[in-house]
């Protein structure tokens, strides 16, 4: 048995949130049991349009406290746009979690999985696998600005970038980390220092700055114009993305681009991350509450699930830093696991089992059970 318990606050959500949800935790429990790992989960109501509409809040006033105790946040969906403006259910609730748990790396793993139809014509599993580092809390997605002479013919709006020399730092030494341990060693910057002529070309230089450090990670540059060509015409692992890192608008562009290049977006997951571990992570899939099909018991699982394999890897990655909580949890083991059992599901290409957003008809129960019994089989 593992020597302490993961705390996980488990918040479903809205729509296909909470349809996907018990499946996560379900292959959560699975992977527990059949490596030993000791998870306890708690499961909340709040950051949802249905907690909304009986609080006229999306969160509770001590969520912070209430979440505070917990290892990691394991989030389902938020939104139902005919009810609750998105504005109202995203800024009152998720984004909160984001910037007041200082989660300042958004981590996105772009890997064509067997059984998925890749969008790119002639990619095979294992063609493309890079991971998409975006910074979380700063650059362009300020508050700072305003708009003046509203309504008539001088009507002006200024938005800022902010970049902070911190800021910067800490998310280019986290995407250099994740290179340095991956075999191909390579980082790419996103930047656009030929037209943003301030900020990018700051971006850059704190990118060589910290280049310095890391010697044997290979680094290249591209402006985000042709960047978002190469992910479509280029993506493979052969050619150019391992590690890619960017700010907070062009990683944002970058973290949907590259999980749509590799299929579904029902499969690809997400991890907000605050690495210096003061404040609980949280681990989410990229897809919404999907309204239009929602209650209809179809959502594809893959996204919530496998972010639990992120929760994995992530926790791994600490470990290398710090080697004992790799022991601790048993979780090099259990991710990989995870991530097998899930590529096994889906390359035995069963219709019945695949859900239509991948080309079969089945149920977001049966896809859920195949996997979770394909990781009990680890047992
Ligand atoms: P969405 O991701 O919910 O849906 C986009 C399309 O993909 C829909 O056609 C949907 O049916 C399909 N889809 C998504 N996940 C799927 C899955 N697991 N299996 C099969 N098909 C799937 O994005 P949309 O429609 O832009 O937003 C809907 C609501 O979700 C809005 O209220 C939005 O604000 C919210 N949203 C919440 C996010 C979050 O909680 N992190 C992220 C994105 C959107
Ligand atoms: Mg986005």
């Amino acid at each position: 048995m593992a020597a302490a318990t993961l705390k996980i606050a488990v918040i479903p959500g809205d729509g296909i949130g909470t349809e996907v949800m018990p499946y996560g935790v379900r292959c959560l429990q699975a992977a527990a049991q059949a490596f030993g790992l000791a998870l306890h989960f708690e499961t909340f109501d709040f950051a949802s349009c249905v907690f909304y509409q009986e609080h006229g809040e999306m969160l509770p006033l001590d969520w912070k406290d209430t979440l505070l105790k917990f290892d990691a946040i394991y989030f389902g969906a938020v939104g139902m746009p005919a009810l609750v403006p998105d504005h109202v259910s995203l800024w009152g609730g998720l984004l909160k979690f984001r910037r007041e748990f200082d989660q300042y790396i958004n981590l996105r793993p772009c890997r064509l999985m067997p059984g998925v139809r890749c969008p790119l014509a002639g990619r095979q599993p294992g063609d493309i696998d890079f991971w998409v580092v975006r910074e979380n809390t700063e650059g362009e997605y300020s508050s700072i600005g305003g708009k003046i002479f509203e309504g008539t013919d001088r009507e002006t709006v200024i938005q800022e970038t902010v970049m902070t020399r911190t800021g910067v730092d800490r998310v280019l030494r986290y995407a250099f980390e994740l290179a340095q341990r991956r075999p191909r060693k390579h980082l790419t910057s996103a930047t656009k220092s030929n037209g943003i002529s301030i900020t990018m070309p700051y971006w850059d230089e704190r990118v060589r700055e910290m280049a310095s450090n890391y010697p044997d990670v290979a680094v290249d540059k591209y402006h985000i114009d042709i960047l978002t060509a190469h992910f479509v015409q280029k993506p493979d692992v052969h050619v150019i993305f391992d590690v890619v890192v960017g700010s907070n608008l062009f990683g944002d562009i970058l973290s949907d681009l590259g999980p749509a290049c590799t299929g579904t977006i029902g499969i690809a997951p997400s991890g907000n991350i605050n690495p210096d571990k003061k404040f609980p992570s949280l681990f989410e899939p990229v897809h919404g509450s999907a309204p239009d099909i929602a209650g209809k018991g179809i959502a594809n699982p893959v996204g919530m699930i496998v972010s639990n394999s992120v929760i994995s890897f992530e926790e791994d990655k600490s470990v290398w830093a710090g080697q004992m909580m790799l022991q601790h949890f048993g979780f090099h083991d259990a991710a990989g696991a995870m991530l097998q059992a899930i590529e096994r599901v889906l390359a035995r290409g069963e219709a019945e089992v695949l859900t239509a957003d991948m080309g079969g008809k089945g149920t977001t129960k049966a896809l859920g059970e195949a996997i979770e019994s394909e990781i009990l089989s680890f047992k």
